[in-house]
């Protein structure tokens, strides 16, 4: 290892940064430095500097660098050693001694067995589509439209339904018995008795990125009550969770493309190679994990997320996206445009075209943010609503055009249900507070409450009795058995917590009461804590009677029932003529009117 380490720094002492980056990128002399356009983010100005002085790159945009091997390496998508070589060939320094850094040459015995004996099984599982039971393969597959030579090109299969005559098969071409055990596809049921677990499935291999067969995924044929697909389970070598589907193939296509997509399922990564586009895998599922990140990653492309159509898969692409911004990781992500099918129904149902016109109306993590809550309708409460205002405030703060800040205050206020104005308000004192160097402070969003300026009056009786409440258990009862529950998020929280404590106090105590708050695990512990504190400072000249009680119970009901109508036409008016609009406000008047 030491050895190994002197070669390396030798040949580092002989390759001039400039000389190595300058091989693959165009340099510009800038004073002492050099400047390039950054190949490892989206970059249009030159961003890239090469120090000959320190004899290292950086980009201090996307923080990309090192010294020349680490950009080989990045660069090429090759591992530190083979770096190393590719630089003494750049730089023509081939010191004695180069070959021993090299690939480890220690051969995996296990992992050849098991590799011989899937791809074995999987020629044997493409050869029975010519056997008599094999005739259902191949009429499975080309109901889905996949004829012969895209059955070639992904090596599909069909596992006979006699299980049995599958594992005598590999045990005559020499497989041992273990071997076929640890592969994972099959089932022991006693020592002469065992079965092909894909039997009678048709099935589609699965393979690491150099191509190699490392476990299967293996589909019903008719619609029974099985698994519809039945996969390998975890063995020496395939690790589901891990694998990328269609990853040998497309790591080389993406390239070229600078894009890969990112989809659910095998049919999808089908339909995008039926229509040319081969820089495509499937997750198999929807779940991203770290393995998949960095495989991702390593690949150096646009990402281009395209789960299904449907709720599960929008709401699994919008957990993916966070992850994916998280890490730093450029992507965007197809537009459904509201409609629920996946692509390989696209193209069944649309054609060619259609599919083409799908998987390039690509938007940023923003824009299908805001398209999936708007189309979705998944925020239920203020809080999660105020959440979600509180999210897009960097961004909002990012934005410099008018029209463009304006599009989106729309969209959140359609979302939200919160004025506009009142976004544009908090805003606004975002970005004075952001200029005054305090940040994005959590006080001025604690502040912010659309929701209660339009119900004032509600917010207000709620508000009242809630006080009444932290002070007097009649109050409490009286919540229990006349309101329910309050209108306000944080307010009803707050009453929770007042129900329990009055369950198992005599008397009321807001200090007891933040005690119990603070023992919860709530995410807005601070925001309730906030409110119950200033309870604790204030005085209300109200006596806490029947009379009040009641007072308080009318206000808040008579509050409810108005913006519930008024909801209830908002709503209704939607989508609709302005002749029906005037219809149904005539409607709505005349049964207010009957009350
Ligand atoms: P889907 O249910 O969306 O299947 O699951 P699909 O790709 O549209 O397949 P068809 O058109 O119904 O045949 C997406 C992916 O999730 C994995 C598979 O990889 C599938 O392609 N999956 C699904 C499983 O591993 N097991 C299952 O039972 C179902
Ligand atoms: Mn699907």
């Amino acid at each position: 290892m030491a050895y190994k380490g002197l070669i390396s720094e030798d040949i580092l002492k002989h390759a001039d940064i400039v000389k190595v980056v300058g091989s693959y990128l165009n340099l510009v002399k800038q004073g002492k430095n050099y400047k390039a356009v950054c190949p490892f983010h989206d970059d249009t100005n030159p961003s890239l500097t090469i120090s000959p002085e320190k004899q290292f790159f950086k980009c201090f945009v996307c923080g990309t660098g090192g010294n020349a091997f680490n950009f080989v390496q990045k660069f090429e998508h090759v591992s530190f050693p083979d770096a190393i070589r590719k630089v003494a060939d750049i730089v023509g320094y081939h010191p004695e001694g180069l070959e021993a850094i090299s690939k480890p040459v220690k051969v995996d015995e296990k992992k050849e067995a098991l590799l011989k004996c899937l791809y074995d099984l999987n020629l044997y599982y493409q050869f029975a589509f010519n056997t008599p039971d094999g005739k259902e393969g191949v009429e499975y597959f080309d109901s889905r439209n996949l004829d012969a030579s895209l059955r070639n090109k992904y090596k599909l299969g069909y596992a006979p339904k006699d299980g049995k005559a599958t594992i005598d098969f590999l045990l005559k071409k020499g497989h041992s018995i273990v071997t076929i055990e640890q592969t994972g596809v099959m089932r022991m049921i006693s020592n002469t008795n065992y079965r092909d677990m894909n039997e009678g499935r048709v099935t589609f291999p699965i393979c690491d990125i150099d191509g190699n067969v490392i476990g299967f995924s293996a589909r019903r044929i008719k619609n029974d009550d099985s698994a519809k697909y039945m996969n390998t389970p975890e063995t020496y070598l395939f690790h589901k969770t891990n694998n990328l589907y269609n990853i040998h193939i497309a790591k080389d296509a993406c390239k070229l493309k600078g894009y890969i997509y990112v989809c659910e399922g095998f049919m999808d990564v089908f339909a995008l190679g039926k229509i040319g586009i081969d820089a495509a895998v499937a997750i198999m599922g929807t779940a991203l994990t770290n393995e998949h990140i960095q495989i991702l990653r390593s690949l150096n492309v646009e990402i281009r997320l395209c789960l299904d159509g449907d709720l599960p898969g929008q709401s699994a692409m919008m957990k993916i996206a966070r992850v994916l911004a998280k890490n730093g990781i450029r992507f965007r992500v197809v537009d459904n445009q509201g409609s629920s099918r996946d692509p390989d129904e696209i193209l069944n149902q649309d054609g060619k075209e259609a599919l083409e016109e799908y998987l390039n109306k690509l938007v940023d993590h923003n824009d299908f943010a805001l398209n999936y809550y708007l189309r979705s309708n998944p925020l239920k409460t203020n809080e999660e609503k105020k959440a979600l205002i509180k999210e897009f405030l960097p961004v909002l703060l990012r934005i410099n055009s008018q029209i463009e800040l304006d599009t989106y205050l729309r969209k959140l206020e359609k979302i939200t249900g919160f004025d506009a104005e009142s976004i544009r308000d908090l805003l606004r004192r975002t970005r004075e507070s952001v200029n005054a160097g305090e940040g994005i402070s959590r006080e001025l969003f604690q502040n912010f409450h659309p929701e209660r300026e339009a119900l004032q009056k509600l917010v207000t009786a709620e508000r009242e009795l809630l006080y009444q409440m932290s002070q007097n258990k009649a109050a409490v009862s009286f919540y229990e058995q006349k309101i329910g529950g309050f209108y306000d998020d944080i307010y009803r929280q707050i009453a929770m917590f007042m129900v329990e404590y009055a369950e198992n106090h005599d008397d009321m105590d807001l200090g007891g009461l933040i005690v119990l708050v603070e023992e919860s695990d709530l995410d807005n512990k601070d925001e309730i804590i906030e409110d119950l504190t200033s309870m604790a400072f204030e005085t209300h000249p109200n006596k806490c009677d029947e009379n009040l009680l009641n007072n308080l119970l009318e206000t808040i009901n008579g509050e409810k029932s108005r913006i519930t109508d008024e909801d209830i036409l908002e709503n209704s008016l939607k989508g609709k003529s302005e002749l029906e609009q005037a219809r149904i406000i005539a409607e709505f008047r005349r049964r207010k009117m009957n009350k």
